[in-house]
């Protein structure tokens, strides 16, 4: 219980911070569209169902994380990108913010297609990782930062249902090695530090079919 109040105070927090830093311009939907369907649409697909698991979904993803992984993906005053991947480290170069926030509010708004988990045997670690995290090594649920059925949380949390969960499981493997450093208070590097490779491989898959 002690857990959950600090979760639901850091939470709130995130929340304030984020209604003060997000002024109210939101993207227009239709000129994303346009960059979608000629930039992005080999990999993410024109409406974010992307065709091969190297490429995460971004339909229906919450639309200020898609705006800050652009972001994040852009070297800004001769600093290094706070997220390094060399193919959308070069697709963002050209995007100006509005571009991001327009694709943004784009994708956020296009229907993803449901996903199945296709390893049942993965479900019960993955179930139990989710909705409780585990206390003795210090792992807290997922739910409580990306929803109980993984749709995110704006501003701040990915969606992670039906996501590719070979994606999801290269990012948290990111995230442990530090190769992934763009999270905000290492959130979610102090997480996977705690995970072993079942253990992602398994919340991975869960993740995936949740709707
Ligand atoms: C040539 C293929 C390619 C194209 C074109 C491309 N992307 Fe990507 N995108 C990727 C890959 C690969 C990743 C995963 C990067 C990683 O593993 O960290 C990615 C990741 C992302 C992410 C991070 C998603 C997340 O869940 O964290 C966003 C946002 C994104 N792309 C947006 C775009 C937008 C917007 C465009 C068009 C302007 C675009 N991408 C064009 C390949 C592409
Ligand atoms: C304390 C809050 C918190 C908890 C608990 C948490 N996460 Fe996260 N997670 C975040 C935040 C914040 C981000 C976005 C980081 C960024 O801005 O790049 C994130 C991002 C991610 C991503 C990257 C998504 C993408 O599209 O690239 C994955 C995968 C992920 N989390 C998986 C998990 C899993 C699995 C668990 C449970 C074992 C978990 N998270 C628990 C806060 C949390």
């Amino acid at each position: 219980m002690i857990r959950m109040t600090a979760l639901a105070a850091l939470l709130a927090a995130s929340f304030i911070t984020n209604a003060a830093e997000e002024p109210a311009t939101k993207g227009d939907p239709a000129k994303g569209k346009t960059v979608a369907e000629t930039i992005c649409v080999a990999c993410h697909g024109a409406d974010g169902n992307s065709p091969a698991s190297a490429n995460p979904n971004l339909a229906g993803q919450v639309p200020e994380y898609i705006h800050k992984q652009l972001s994040n993906f852009k070297a800004v005053d001769g600093k290094p990108a706070a997220r390094n991947n060399p193919i959308m480290m070069g697709m963002a170069a050209p995007l100006s913010d509005e571009d991001m926030r327009n694709v943004a509010a784009w994708f956020s708004q296009q229907k993803l297609k449901p996903a199945a988990a296709k390893d049942e045997s993965q479900i019960a670690l993955g179930q139990k990782l989710w909705r409780m995290g585990d206390f003795k090594k210090g792992v807290p649920a997922c739910a409580g930062c990306h929803g109980p059925a993984g749709a995110g949380l704006p501003a701040q949390f990915p969606r992670l249902s039906g996501q590719y969960p070979e994606y999801t499981e290269a990012q948290l493997k990111a995230f442990r090695q530090g190769d992934r450093a763009n999270d905000p208070e290492s959130m979610m590097r102090n997480v996977a530090a705690k995970l072993s490779d079942a253990e992602i491989k398994a919340v991975a898959e869960y993740a995936a079919g949740l709707r």
